[in-house]
């Protein structure tokens, strides 16, 4: 009699879980980079450097075969990872992937017309991630995560399982506060990340440009929770 293996969180093998993980992401991405090269480049910004830079803060969804299906994946200090982003993910880039050159940085890519050029510019830009213009962000919710299951393993409870294993983590690790930033768009994770806890960030960003608390002039939502 064939046993069915149940699917369960465990940490991230940097390893054996970086190509499907690396997959993960290329499905769940948010929809305007779902094809082209805009994808192939997606999980260079939003997956491979958690796991290679910080592995011991990345969990996955094991479909109980020892598959990953999902992953939260988080930086414990969002101003150390930008530094090793640059020193030591950067100058390797070209070596995981021809697609990732450097690109010319200025001007600005506009997204609306170039996404190849708007990701590669993200990708080579780090520093992006500390929004200088609110540094309380980072400074009170030092991590930050990315979190993305298969569509087969939604809704189930794993993304909730996920956040509880990364808090407990870091709680241990005496990380204060932790952020995400998202598609304003995507109305089901906004619905999870308040389900389970997040609230948006209190502040008005970008010289209150969208007029509402925690929301970027990109329609980005900024979701922050203490631990
Ligand atoms: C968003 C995501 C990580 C949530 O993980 P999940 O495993 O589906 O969510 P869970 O089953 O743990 O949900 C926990 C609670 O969140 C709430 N919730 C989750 N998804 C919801 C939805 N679509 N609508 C309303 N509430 C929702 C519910 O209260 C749920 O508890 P319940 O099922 O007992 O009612 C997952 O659905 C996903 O990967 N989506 C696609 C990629 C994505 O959007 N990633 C986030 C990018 S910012």
């Amino acid at each position: 009699m064939s046993v069915e293996h149940q699917p369960f969180v465990r940490l991230a093998d940097p390893v054996e879980d970086a190509a499907p993980l690396f997959d993960v992401c290329k499905k769940t991405v948010g929809p305007a980079l779902r094809a082209g090269t805009p994808n192939l480049i997606a999980p260079y910004i939003w997956n491979v450097p958690y796991l290679r830079l910080c592995p011991e803060y990345c969990f996955a969804v094991d479909d109980g075969n020892g598959n990953a299906v999902g992953y939260v994946i988080c930086a414990p200090n969002t101003l150390e990872f930008a530094k090793k982003w640059r020193e030591e993910y950067l100058p390797i880039l070209e070596s995981l992937d021809p697609l990732l050159r450097k690109p010319e940085m200025d001007p600005p890519a506009d997204w609306g017309k170039d996404l190849t050029l708007g990701v590669l510019q993200l990708l080579y830009n780090p520093e992006d991630m500390l929004h200088d213009a609110c540094p309380r962000l980072v400074e009170e919710y030092p991590a930050h995560l990315h979190i993305d299951i298969l569509p087969d393993y939604q809704r189930k409870g794993f993304g909730k399982k996920l956040m509880e294993a990364l808090w407990d983590k870091l709680r241990e690790a005496g990380v204060k506060g932790v952020h995400l930033v998202m598609e304003g768009r995507n109305l089901d994770a906004e619905r999870f990340y308040m389900a389970i806890g997040y609230s948006r960030f209190d502040e008005i960003v970008d010289e209150g440009k969208s007029g509402e608390r925690g929301k970027d002039v990109n329609g980005n939502l900024w979701m922050v929770k203490r631990l």
